[in-house]
């Protein structure tokens, strides 16, 4: 039988699963914003009182963390509804009740009022939301539809995990380009870069690009790009940080 190619109803049923939600509400309960994401976010927005977009907000990390900063006009989403549900009540907990929590896809905005009556100052899709977004044309719709509901000028931060930032990963990539040219990669990926796993996080579609690869996208989508950097170029991270997250590359672009 035809194993059937992973798509964004995959990724979203297996965001909503015990495991995963396990997971995310236990780091934003638990973990925070990391020590790299706090430095680049208080470099690239200054302006505590413009309106942010956090895309992918999950269980509301990043979210509860932008808050405790001060960034109080904040609006977030995810399209996993049960991850909606455990930020909204991390919110009502730390006070937070004033963020806009909306259900909606990354790459079609155009359904949700909420993200279409306003022009944000910037936006956010933290610890790899948007590589998890299966389909390369998907994941430009996603950076267009960013880029359209965000005012001129505006930053987008993002994080990307490299396919070739050490010499095992290009071990690993070497292999499967051999498998892919014999036809021999899991039938379920869509592209080249594409990884499908499970840990204790439960089931994890991921995209895995190269710098050349996010240059590109940004440019198709409008974004202009300003920074990139390696997360530990940015910040040393704590054990229970580094724990949670491999090292990663972190993006800045401007409108
Ligand atoms: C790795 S999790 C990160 C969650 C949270 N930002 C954090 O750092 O703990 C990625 C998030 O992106 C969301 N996501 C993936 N594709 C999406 C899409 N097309 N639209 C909206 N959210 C999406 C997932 O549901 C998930 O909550």
């Amino acid at each position: 039988m035809e194993k059937q190619k992973i798509n964004a109803a995959t990724v979203r049923a297996d965001f909503n699963a015990l495991p995963s939600i396990i997971h995310y509400t236990r780091a934003a309960h638990e973990l925070g914003l990391w020590k790299s994401e706090r430095i680049l976010i208080e470099r690239y927005f200054p302006n505590r009182e413009a309106p942010l977009l956090e895309a992918g907000c999950g269980a509301g990390r990043v979210t509860i963390g932008l808050w405790q900063l001060g960034y109080h006009n904040l609006t977030a989403f995810d399209f996993a509804e049960e991850l909606i549900d455990q930020a909204r009540s991390l919110a009502a907990e730390r006070n937070a009740d004033a963020v806009r929590f909306v259900v909606a896809d990354a790459t079609d905005l155009k359904t949700c009022h909420l993200l279409d009556d306003k022009l944000f100052g910037g936006a956010l899709f933290m610890f790899n939301g948007l590589m998890q977004i299966p389909g390369k044309e998907n994941r430009r719709s996603a950076l267009r539809e960013l880029h359209r509901v965000c005012a001129g000028d505006a930053p987008l931060i993002f994080t990307t995990h490299d396919r070739d930032y050490s010499e095992t990963e290009r071990e690993l990539w070497r292999a499967e380009t051999k498998r892919w040219v014999r036809g021999e990669q899991d039938p379920r990926l869509v592209e080249f870069g594409d990884r499908y796993f499970e840990d204790e996080a439960g089931r994890t579609f991921m995209h895995l690009p190269d710098r050349r690869e996010i240059l590109e996208d940004l440019a198709a989508a409008g974004w202009r790009p300003t920074f990139d950097a390696m997360r530990t170029e940015v910040a040393q991270e704590s054990r229970a940080v580094r724990a949670f997250s491999d090292e990663c590359r972190f993006w800045v672009a401007h409108k």
